[in-house]
């Protein structure tokens, strides 16, 4: 028979399907827009069929009230920050936003408390004591706050850092594993301890430990690998809302919080892979990862070269490859990068893009400047497709980047970015590094390139200095 109920489960498998097709959408250049297109209608039916459920299950007035209007709040809030963020503050709105899937599992989960465990003579409970299910949902109950409460800490510590608000450098406590790992072993002994007997002091100080071992995870882990927690949290974010999902008994939730969370793990994974990082080690909380020895090294001297120099060195040059990191988002410099390499193309140089796979804040972060720009995509490469190439090249115009190009990383096995790939630019015959001063890139460490033979500094915002070049040729 139909009735609401049933229509409103066959829409969320309708819902579950459109946000399978997202991801799959998302993965490509060509069919991101469709994957968005897709897990926006996903989300409609989902929402119109969590309306029409709570409908059909007569929920109260007030309750309807309630769910219409932080719908509409939320909605607006949701509207208004997207319409005004800049590109550069995505990767720190985006961990604010799993922050809030972290809270609301954590709510979840002592609402479910509060109404089963801590009410064991009301009604749900005694359903639940019949079924034989009431260990379950105690499980439920405490997984579910631990993971939200790890990703509410751990999100904020990421927010935090990518505004700048703290410091990136990693919090280096003594014992530092020590205490992951002993939060752990504490975490599982108390769920079976509440499992056996759900008392309020054990859901107390798990969801404490957990917020104290969230902020702890993320804060010991340094700039340059923020870019794997923070597709980490989306996982941790994904996992907080499958919880819920058992919880409030919703297969949607379930669905779509293993999309997430496995989809965001395998992010982390590929991220790890072209880092040079260990999976575990970073998801542990930098396991295994020490403080190298402060730095205090001589470099020696920085060349300057003016814009109308740069002009000079790119007309007679026969290839170039151009190095973009988040300089030029903050710049907004793309537009007039687009316009120099169009130019340069006029004029018989053969242009190209490599591409640091962490360059910027956010996972394709250049892919995504470059073709709001219309920069063609078969000369924007990969690093790996690329660094064979940099000994071949006349000139390398490295745009606000400074991590992704340091040497250091494969030549000083005591920095901190050691190990990591980088673009290799300085095999080039000359290099020409747009910035505003000598100041250290978003890991904290000096980059000797600046200091070579064959390396010249072009200070200035990106966008004016590209700008001068393109006036100049
Ligand atoms: P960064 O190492 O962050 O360096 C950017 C450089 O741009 C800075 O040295 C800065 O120098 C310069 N700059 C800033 N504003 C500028 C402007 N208006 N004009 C010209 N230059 C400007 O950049 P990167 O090479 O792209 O490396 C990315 C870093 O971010 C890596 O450490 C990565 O791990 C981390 N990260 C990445 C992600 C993802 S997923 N991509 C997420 C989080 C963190 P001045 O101040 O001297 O101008």
């Amino acid at each position: 028979m139909f009735t609401l109920e049933t229509a409103a489960t066959a829409a969320y498998v309708v819902a579950a399907l459109l946000f399978i097709l997202a991801l799959a959408g998302l993965s490509k250049h060509e069919t991101s827009r469709a994957g968005n297109t897709f897990g926006m209608a996903g989300m409609v039916v989902a929402l119109v069929a969590t309306i029409a459920l709570a409908l059909a299950r007569h929920i109260e007035p007030l309750g309807l009230g309630l769910l219409i209007a932080a719908m509409a709040i939320g909605a607006a809030i949701g509207l208004w920050r997207a319409r005004v963020v800049e590109m550069t503050g995505m990767p720190e709105l985006i961990a604010l936003l799993h922050s809030f899937v972290g809270l609301a599992a954590v709510l979840v989960g002592w609402n479910g408390y509060l109404h089963v465990e801590h009410d064991l003579a009301g009604a749900e409970a005694a359903v639940l004591s019949n079924e034989g299910m009431l260990g379950i949902h105690s499980a439920e109950v405490f997984i579910g706050v631990f993971i939200g409460a790890v990703t509410f800490t751990g999100s904020i510590v990421a927010n935090l850092k990518l505004s700048a608000r703290i410091k990136s450098a990693p919090l280096m406590l003594p014992g530092k594993n020590f205490l992951n790992v002993g939060a752990l072993v504490l975490f599982v002994v108390f769920t079976v301890w509440f499992v056996i007997d759900p008392q309020l002091w054990l859901l107390i100080v798990v969801t404490v430990l957990a917020l104290l071992l969230g902020w702890h995870l993320v804060a010991s882990i340094g700039g340059g690998d923020m870019p794997v927690v923070v597709s980490m949290l989306n996982s941790y974010s994904g996992w907080a809302a499958a919880a819920s999902g058992f919880l409030l008994s919703n297969d949607l939730l379930i669905v779509t919080g293993a999309l997430v969370g496995s989809s965001g793990a395998y992010l982390s994974y590929i991220m790890c892979k072209a880092m040079n990082r260990s999976f575990i080690s970073v998801i542990a909380g930098g396991f295994g990862i020490e403080a190298g020895p402060a730095e205090d090294k001589d470099y020696g001297e920085h060349r300057e070269i003016t814009a109308e120099g740069a002009a000079e060195l790119l007309s007679s040059a026969s290839s170039v490859i151009i190095t973009p990191g988040y300089g030029m988002a903050v710049a907004q410099a793309q537009y007039g990068v687009a316009e120099l390499t169009r130019k340069l193309r006029e004029r018989g140089v053969t242009v190209r893009f490599g591409i640091h796979p962490v360059a910027g804040r956010l996972p394709g972060h250049m892919n995504v400047l470059l073709a709001e720009a219309k920069v063609p995509y078969d000369i924007v490469l990969e690093m790996d497709e690329i660094n064979d190439d940099f000994e071949n090249t006349s000139v390398v115009l490295v745009i606000g980047a400074n991590d992704t190009v340091n040497p250091a990383a494969s030549e000083d096995p005591g920095s901190p970015i050691a190990g990591m790939p980088v673009l290799t630019v300085w095999n080039a015959e000359h290099v020409i590094v747009f910035k505003r001063s000598m100041a250290s890139g978003y890991a904290g460490v000096q980059n000797p390139l600046f200091f070579r033979e064959n390396t010249q500094m072009l200070f200035g915002d990106a966008r004016d200095r590209v700008d001068d070049i393109n006036a100049a040729l």
